[in-house]
């Protein structure tokens, strides 16, 4: 088992990132441990470039981002923890496969077409070269797991698409180049919505901070947010059922079930037929209780930033050992002369 994901590093970590992908990588970090599995968790900074940044911002982010994750759980001593931008490979890999992935695929990609809008010519050529250098990112470490929230499922497509068509055209039969990665979905987190609006996904970039909990919310905020979040004037229904066509209702009685570890119908057999006066006030308390801990570690560990870039030195040491291998075999099966 060859775990890999990534974050980006363009603000705070929030209760989507960690239901829908942070918890997972925990969980695997403890099953690899005991199976003699590998982690990579990396900082997706060279991906932060592909939207218009601040260079002092990125490099702050960077670093609470790895002092988040840590605070999460993430083991810098058993998992490598690392940034995109120490390990050169990851923009080699980018540049090989460019000539494997196909103008038709990018285009089609949501994330491409949500964030370009109808200003396409406008857009940086790396927002839409993006999910080639994520593919890369998994790639180069013939990942065979990669953990993440539902919205990042056709980056992690298309990087099989690359996968198999390099290996096609440049591997042999009984030797592929690439293993082809499998996405890990957490069902019950996948896609965490807006606390203002049930259809729209729990976002960093949403200019709205009250749409969304960040693992650095105090008590009071968290409990004014989960407070003043949409909902309907209905009350809870007692089976999952009665949920739909009430996407707010939706997410709250979701998010509830991933914290407190149990499904959505037991969740609506405890508060069925009460109204949200109720449940919200039940929901801000189990996410203060989940959340505490996380944010007092994470207060403490972003002080040292002396460590936090000891971590990412290491973190890359030993990503570039494991990137190495394959990406000679790359640049040997493209027929490139390497001294
Ligand atoms: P990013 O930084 O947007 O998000 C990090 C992880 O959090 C998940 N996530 C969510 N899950 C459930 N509900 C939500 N509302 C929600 N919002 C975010 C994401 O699915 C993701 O797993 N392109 C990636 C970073 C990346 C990457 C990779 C991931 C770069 N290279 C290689 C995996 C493998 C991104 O921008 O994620």
């Amino acid at each position: 088992m060859r775990i890999v994901s990534g974050i980006q590093p363009t603000g705070n970590l929030h209760l989507g990132n960690y239901l829908g992908a942070i918890r997972n990588w925990v969980r695997m970090q403890d099953e690899a441990a005991a199976n003699g599995g590998e982690c990579l968790f990396f900082l997706a900074d060279l991906h932060a470039i592909s939207m218009p940044h601040v260079p002092a911002d990125l490099a702050a982010n960077t670093r609470e981002m790895v002092a988040a994750l840590v605070a999460c759980g993430i083991d810098p001593a058993q998992s490598i923890l690392f940034n995109q931008a120490q390990v050169v490979e990851h923009a080699e890999m980018q540049w090989l496969l460019s000539g494997t992935a196909r103008m038709g695929w990018l285009s089609r990609m949501t994330q491409w077409k949500d964030k370009a809008g109808k200003n396409r010519e406008g857009a940086s050529v790396a927002l839409f070269t993006y999910p080639v250098l994520q593919a890369a990112d998994v790639l180069l470490y013939q990942a065979t797991h990669v953990p993440v929230g539902d919205d990042q499922k056709q980056h992690l497509e298309l990087a099989r698409d690359i996968a198999q068509k390099f290996n096609n055209d440049f591997g042999a039969e009984d030797a592929p180049i690439f293993t082809l990665p499998a996405p890990i979905i957490p069902p019950e987190a996948a896609r965490i919505m807006s606390l203002r609006d049930g259809s729209a996904k729990m976002s960093k970039s949403d200019p709205s901070d009250m749409s969304r909990i960040n693992l650095t919310d105090d008590a009071d905020t968290i409990m004014q947010k989960v407070r003043k979040a949409k909902t309907d004037p209905e009350p809870l229904p007692s089976e999952a059922a009665g949920l739909e066509g009430r996407a707010e209702a939706a997410n709250l009685v979701g998010v509830y079930a991933a914290l407190a570890g149990t499904g959505v119908a037991d969740v609506l057999a405890q508060f069925g037929g009460q109204g949200f006066g109720h449940f919200k006030p039940a929901l801000g308390e189990l996410l203060v209780e989940r959340l505490a801990p996380i944010n007092a570690r994470f207060a403490e560990l972003r002080q040292d930033r002396a460590a936090l870039d000891a971590i990412l030195a290491e973190g890359a040491r030993r990503a570039r050992a494991l990137a190495r291998p394959t990406l000679e075999a790359t640049y040997t099966a493209l027929g490139f002369v390497r001294g």
